[in-house]
């Protein structure tokens, strides 16, 4: 299992304290956020990590982190062009995974608590329990239109629908920026198509698992908190 942590955008929201630095580098309490989603993967024994940035901040990453060997890791660079969409981060790290699965965390989502729910999904991926190639996670929150979201069936708790920011969700769970894909994920998002906003939706490459019936989807509100600083609170 190799990881991926994306970290693009211009931050433009936050100008102009995002003009000059990357706002993956601006500090959360004690640390730049990169930290945070460097620290999920850390917590859940990935060590070998891909860093997907602009051209501008990388440079900037690495002489912050290097090449990770000070603090255990295995880090390489890589550069998001365009921002062409969350599934591109795959078809990047396409080199780098060699067929291996992933752990993918977006730079700009924290996680707090206990991450054991995040490693056992990891063993029931490397398992393939139940025919699991992908995995996400639903969180409830108030305004799920600002997300993906995942529906289930009421009864049998099956995953019914995913639709990125809905108009009109079909419920409130959202899908936090943290994906566990299988070696397929790169072949599959060459085959995808630019959504009307112009991006590769991750959620369009969730849809492939789930018409394959290998997608698992937990709801992970107990021991963890989100928090997405992509979105306005
Ligand atoms: C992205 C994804 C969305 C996901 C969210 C989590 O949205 O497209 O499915 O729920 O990250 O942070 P963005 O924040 O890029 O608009």
């Amino acid at each position: 299992m190799k990881g991926i942590i994306l970290s693009g955008g211009a931050g433009s929201r936050l100008h102009p304290m995002t003009k000059v630095i990357t706002k993956q580098l601006l500090p959360i309490y004690d640390k730049p956020m990169i930290y945070y989603p460097m620290s999920v993967l850390m917590m859940c024994h990935i060590n070998e990590i891909l860093l997907i940035t602009t051209r501008e901040d990388q440079p900037h990453f690495q002489k912050l982190l290097g090449d990770g060997s000070e603090i255990g890791l295995k880090l390489s660079y890589i550069i998001q062009d365009a921002p062409n969409g969350i599934a591109q981060a795959y078809t990047l790290a396409e080199e780098f995974l060699k067929g291996d699965d992933s752990m993918l965390v977006l730079g700009d989502n924290l996680f707090y608590g206990r991450f054991s729910g995040f490693r056992e999904a990891i063993k029931r991926q490397k398992a393939r329990e139940n025919g699991i190639h992908a995995q996400v996670f639903a969180y409830a929150v108030n305004d799920p239109e600002r997300y993906g979201v995942v529906e289930f069936d009421k009864s049998t708790g099956k995953v019914q629908s995913i639709e990125e920011k809905p108009a009109n969700p079909k419920s409130n769970y959202a899908i936090p920026g943290v994906y566990l894909l299988d070696g397929s994920a790169p072949e599959r998002v060459k085959n995808q198509k630019p959504s009307a906003r112009g991006e590769l939706e991750i959620t369009d490459l969730i849809q492939t698992y789930l018409d394959a019936d290998s997608l698992g989807v937990e709801v992970i509100n107990r021991g963890i908190a989100w928090f997405d600083t992509g979105t306005p609170q």
